[in-house]
């Protein structure tokens, strides 16, 4: 055995497999498990994957101990100050920075795929006025596949490449859509001569009666906390659009599916959840209520914005995002009484032996509300905003996993705790 393995023997049985040792470039190695149940007849078992590496990647890497994220090698710190949102999602989906006619490429045709059909404008006149924009974008983005299915080969690498573009491209002016539709206003065609921020902004808030002038400071704090959402490994909604693209679907249908998944207030419903949660402390003088609340296990409330699956330090977005509050709300002159109750509730939690114990710290959705609301983004739209972002990271790694020669499709086993197998019983003896 020349590389290295870990035998595993069955005292019981003694049988025994040998297990591959896999290590990647950073990081913790793995046991290659693949041939464990042929070898000895058992599985593992691990919900919620809490030591289970499902995948290889190269596209980004958390060291949750440290405090670590890096895109493709490059520490988040470093980009969030040097970069901007079009150039990692260049950078994720390719591996490499761009040079500048490499980027201007990439602009253009980010830009020239931003308007939706026609017909798909009419798509939202199908909702309730009401409806909530994660679900409009989540029926929108999945109906594109109705556009494009039958033009889509997944096994041309230039058609991949363009499904990623267009879906980059276009959800911004989706997202924009869902907001003006929950408004009953006029939905806006895409500005092909404003960047990527400026021009989501514009199709969100513009009204016809006059021009909108778009504030420099609005549009780069949008680009920083899209930079800081673009990707997270495998997070759910990123092993969602994986498993769903191990089936061969087509992206539209794998990105709608990651939006799905990113819904939920374990996920990237949380943004919209903690400013909920701040609103309904009010005060810092309610904060050590609030802290003791969450401590209460019967009382089934967490402090949203805080704890992470890998992170066991501070979120290094969250960190950014903290001092964004202060500059960004600073220079558009917004005083937010939330970020106040924000900034007390996360010095008392940190000072609570319960958060302190179990490594809870705030991570990247406690913050970024209070910018979102600054900018005049309403609440509903928060985890929107975040879809956006990480639709960068959900098609990076779907071009990922279609490079990658041996993927095969995401099955897992279980363990079988229903009845044994039992006979049919006529209805008359029941
Ligand atoms: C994102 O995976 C990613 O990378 C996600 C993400 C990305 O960029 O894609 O980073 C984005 O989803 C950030 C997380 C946003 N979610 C929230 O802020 C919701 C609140 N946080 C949690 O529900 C929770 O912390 C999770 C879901 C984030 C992580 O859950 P885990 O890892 O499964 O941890 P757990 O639920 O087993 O909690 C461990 C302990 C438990 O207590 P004990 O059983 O040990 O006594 O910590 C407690 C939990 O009760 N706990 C909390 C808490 N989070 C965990 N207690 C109070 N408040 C909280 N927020």
């Amino acid at each position: 055995m020349s590389e290295k393995t870990v035998v595993l023997t069955d005292a019981a049985s003694n049988r025994s497999t040998a297990l591959p040792v896999v290590t990647g470039t950073l990081g913790d190695p793995a046991f290659d498990i693949g041939k464990l149940n042929k070898d000895t007849g058992y599985f593992t078992y691990d919900p919620g994957f809490m030591s289970t590496a499902a995948t290889k990647s190269a596209v980004t890497f958390i060291d949750g101990d440290q405090g670590i994220l890096l895109y493709r090698g490059y520490p988040i710190e470093q980009l969030a100050k040097h970069s901007n949102f079009l150039e990692v999602a260049y950078l994720l989906i390719n591996g490499e920075l761009p040079k500048a006619d490499e980027f201007a490429k990439f602009d253009h045709e980010v830009t020239h795929h931003t308007m939706m059909r026609e017909s798909l404008k009419n798509f939202f006149q199908g909702f309730h006025y009401d409806a909530h924009p994660m679900a409009m974008c989540m029926a929108a983005v999945g109906s594109l596949a109705a556009f494009y299915h039958d033009s889509l080969d997944i096994n041309d690498p230039a058609q991949r490449k363009l499904a990623a573009i267009r879906l980059i491209a276009k959800m911004p002016t989706i997202a924009a859509a869902a907001y003006r539709y929950s408004i009953g206003w006029p939905i806006r065609y895409p500005r092909n001569n404003l960047e990527y921020c400026s021009r989501f902004l514009h199709m969100m808030f513009e009204v016809p009666s006059e021009p909108l002038q778009i504030s420099p400071v609005a549009a780069k704090a949008l680009d920083l906390l899209f930079i800081l959402h673009a990707d997270h490994e495998q997070n759910a909604s990123t092993s969602t659009v994986r498993l769903v693209g191990s089936t061969g679907a087509n992206p539209y249908a794998c990105v709608a599916a990651g939006i799905a998944a990113l819904w939920g207030p374990a996920h990237g419903g949380a943004n919209e959840a903690v400013l909920k949660m701040l609103a309904e402390i009010g005060d810092a003088k309610n904060v050590s209520k609030a802290v003791e609340r969450a401590k209460d296990k019967n009382s089934g409330f967490r402090l949203m914005g805080f704890g992470h699956r890998v992170y066991k330090n501070f979120d290094p977005r969250a960190t950014i995002i903290r001092e964004m509050c202060h500059k960004v709300l600073g220079e558009l002159g917004v005083n937010d009484p939330l970020l106040d109750v924000a900034m007390e509730l996360e010095q008392a939690a940190l000072k609570d032996s319960y958060f302190v114990e179990r490594k809870l710290y705030p991570n990247v959705d406690f913050y970024s509300g209070i910018i979102y609301k600054a900018l005049g983004i309403p609440t509903e739209m928060f985890t929107v905003m975040f879809a956006i972002a990480r639709t960068a990271g959900w098609v990076a790694h779907w071009l990922e996993q279609h490079e990658t020669l041996d993927a095969k499709i995401g099955r897992p086993r279980q363990i079988y705790i229903g009845a044994p197998n039992r006979d049919y019983v006529d209805p008359a003896k029941r």
